[in-house]
This record gives C-alpha cells, sequence and structure tokens, in this order.
C-alpha cells in the first residue's frame, strides 16, 4: 500500500510519518520510507545520526539510472531522456516490489535499523535536499518526479507498506503525485492556516477519488478538537497532542517505541486500520488511467516541448499496472483499451 503524509511546513508530517514507519516495522511489515519533503528530516526522525541522514543516496541524482531501469524494453520509450516523471509503465517496462533487490534501491536505498534492529528495519529512500533554486522551478519537479516515476512502476501488496513524507504544495497537484496514494494523511494544526491547506488540498483531490483523512496535530485540550471538527467533520480520524517521547528524541535521548505514550500507540494503530482499510477500494485500472491522464497533460504543457517528441506515444493502451504483473516487466494486459 501507498501512504503520504501530508501537510503545511512544520505540522509534524515528519514526526507522524515516523512514528507511523516505526509502528509498521515493529509489526513486522516490510516498509519503503520515501523523504520527499522541502526539509530532508526523515532518517533523522528513524534515528539516524546527522551524518548518517546526510550519507544517503539522493534520488534525483540517480534518475538516469531510475529511468533507464525502469524504461526496460519498454519499445515506446526510445530513451532514459525522453522519458518524464509522468511517464507511465508499458510493456517491457520494469516494475519495482516493495520486497525485493533491485538496481534502484541499490543506488537509492539504504537500510535503517529501528531501536538498534529491536523494533525492526526499513529501506528509506530520499529525493535529497531542495536547494533555494529548486523551489517552484523544474529542478524541485525532477526530485519529487523521481518519487513518482517510481510509484507509478511499483507493484505493491497489502501487507507491505510504502511511506512518503512530502510538503502540501502544488507542485504535487500539477504532476499526479497527490493521486498516487491508496490512504494520504493530512497533518493539520488546529488554525486558520492548517485548515486552508486542508480545503486546498480537499478540492484537488475530490475529483480524483483520493482517499484522504486528517490527522490533527499539536492538540492541546478540547476546544481544540472542537475546532478541528467544526472545519473538517468527518474527515478528523485522530488527534495527537504534544508528545514527551517525541520531545526525547529531539533531545538525542531516545526511548524504544514501546514507551511512546498509551494515546499515540492508539493513534497509530487508528492510522494502521484506516490505510489497511482503504485496500478495499484498490482500482488499478483506474491507478492506471489517472497516470495516463497526468502524464498527457504534462507532456502537453511541457513535456513534448522539453524532450522534442510526441510523449503520447509513450502511453501503451492496453496496459493495466497489477498485482499479476511479472517482475520482468510483463505486466498484466486487458484485451480492450481503457476508457479515456
Ligand atoms: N506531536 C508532537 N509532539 C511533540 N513535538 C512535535 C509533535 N509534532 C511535531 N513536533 C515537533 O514540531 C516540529 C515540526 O515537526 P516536523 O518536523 O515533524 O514537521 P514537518 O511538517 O515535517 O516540518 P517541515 O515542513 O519543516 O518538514 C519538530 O520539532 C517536531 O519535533
Ligand atoms: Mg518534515
Amino acid at each position: 500500500m501507498k501512504i503520504a503524509f501530508v501537510g503545511k511546513g512544520g505540522s509534524g508530517k515528519t514526526t507522524l510519518s515516523s512514528l507511523f514507519i516505526r509502528q509498521l516495522a515493529a509489526q513486522g511489515a516490510p516498509v519503503v520510507a520515501v523523504d520527499a519533503d522541502i526539509n530532508q528530516h526523515l532518517g533523522v526522525a528513524l534515528g539516524l545520526d546527522e551524518e548518517q541522514a546526510g550519507a544517503l543516496p539522493a534520488m534525483g541524482a540517480h534518475l538516469p539510472l531510475i529511468k533507464e531501469y525502469l524504461r526496460g524494453s519498454n519499445p515506446r520509450i526510445t530513451s532514459a531522456d525522453t522519458m518524464i516523471k509522468t511517464t507511465p509503465p508499458g510493456e517491457g517496462s520494469r516494475l519495482l516490489r516493495v520486497a525485493e533487490d533491485n538496481p534502484v534501491y541499490d543506488a537509492c536505498a539504504r537500510t535503517v535499523l529501528l531501536d538498534g534492529g529491536e523494533n525492526g528495519e526499513i529501506r528509506l529512500m530520499a529525493t535529497g535536499p531542495f536547494t533555494e533554486s529548486d523551489l517552484g522551478v523544474a529542478c524541485y519537479h525532477s526530485k519529487v518526479g523521481a518519487v513518482e516515476l517510481c510509484l507509478n512502476h511499483l507493484v505493491d501488496g497489502q501487507d507491505e507498506y510504502v511511506v512518503v513524507d512530502m510538503t502540501a504544495g502544488s507542485d504535487s497537484f500539477a504532476s499526479g503525485m497527490f493521486t498516487r496514494f491508496d490512504m494520504t494523511f493530512l497533518v493539520v494544526e488546529p488554525t486558520r492556516k492548517g485548515v486552508s491547506v486542508y480545503r486546498q488540498y480537499t478540492e484537488y483531490a475530490r475529483d480524483f477519488g483520493v482517499a484522504l483523512k486528517v490527522v490533527g496535530n499539536k492538540i492541546q485540550g478540547q476546544d481544540d478538537i472542537d475546532f478541528l471538527r467544526a472545519e473538517v467533520g468527518d474527515d478528523l480520524l485522530v488527534t495527537v497532542g504534544q508528545s514527551d517521547w517525541v520531545r526525547a528524541m529531539e533531545k538525542g535521548r531516545p526511548r524504544g517505541l514501546a514507551a511512546l505514550e498509551p494515546e499515540n500507540q492508539r493513534a497509530l494503530t487508528a492510522l494502521r486500520a484506516a490505510a489497511d482499510g482503504s485496500y478495499a477500494r484498490r482500482d488499478w485500472e483506474r491507478y492506471t488511467r489517472q497516470m495516463v491522464h497526468f502524464h498527457l497533460k504534462n507532456a502537453e504543457s511541457w513535456g513534448n516541448a522539453k524532450t522534442g517528441a510526441d510523449l503520447a506515444a509513450q502511453v501503451d493502451p492496453g496496459f493495466v499496472l497489477g498485482e499479476n504483473a511479472e517482475h520482468t516487466g510483463n505486466a498484466d494486459r486487458i484485451s480492450s483499451p481503457l476508457p479515456a
């Protein structure tokens, strides 16, 4: 399953995604964690020291390798140079699985032991730090674009998780990134600003059937809960208060996951239940159709001009990404073309 934590800067995306990842890992689930946040802090939140976190490979720097690998022998994609972030897989493409070894993980992922391995391990990938000049321009897109390419080539099952920590910026709407998840957790503080990010996000998400739940964070009392309930209604899934466990972590005095406050453990359990519950709505045809939709949109608005090719021709009309897809890239095929 694919799960995103989004929200405005400082709302607690990294903190809550790291806790969620820790709980999944402690329960023995295979997890790939992806740091796609502007401030790259997920590694440290998962217990790496600054030096280890700084040494994480940047997906953005391995984009040529990622493209070359995923392209495989897909005849519709004539070279890695014509692959843009939205280029969809087709017959001959190589697909990714959560629990496997492949050249993309070799180049971009590192194994992180949680609580010294006592509470499981995960694979961590990071887009790489964003610089001032990245924001709002093409490079930023290419960094997050590496994640989008991987998600579009990923065949994930019910009990394995890809968790992405990302900013709720308009960049994820220009691409199809915000439609790539089985569940999106929107981290919202009980403030007008927090709620306005929620409104913007749901406006985009509504038309695409995006499953979204609000996680209230930094909640200080009933008044905060009432405020969020009034503003977001039933979209409010759980609330999380100030956590001493998180504070201890920030002081460099981490405690094992078992020491996390019981109410926060329960909140994490509710997150997993909501994510797991969304699996019933998994629809590979819709997933494929949406990636094609955003690819055609991006091809027309900038991709064709940038690559000098007609990128609409990259779409394999008979291809549907799916769980029975072969690892070698012979994915499911359906007999009739996808509806537009
Ligand atoms: N529930 C919590 N209890 C205690 N501290 C918290 C909690 N949630 C967030 N924090 C603290 O608030 C700060 C911001 O949190 P975090 O880094 O997770 O937010 P973010 O949304 O990822 O921010 P950014 O946009 O900078 O990446 C951190 O110092 C974090 O430790
Ligand atoms: Mg963050």
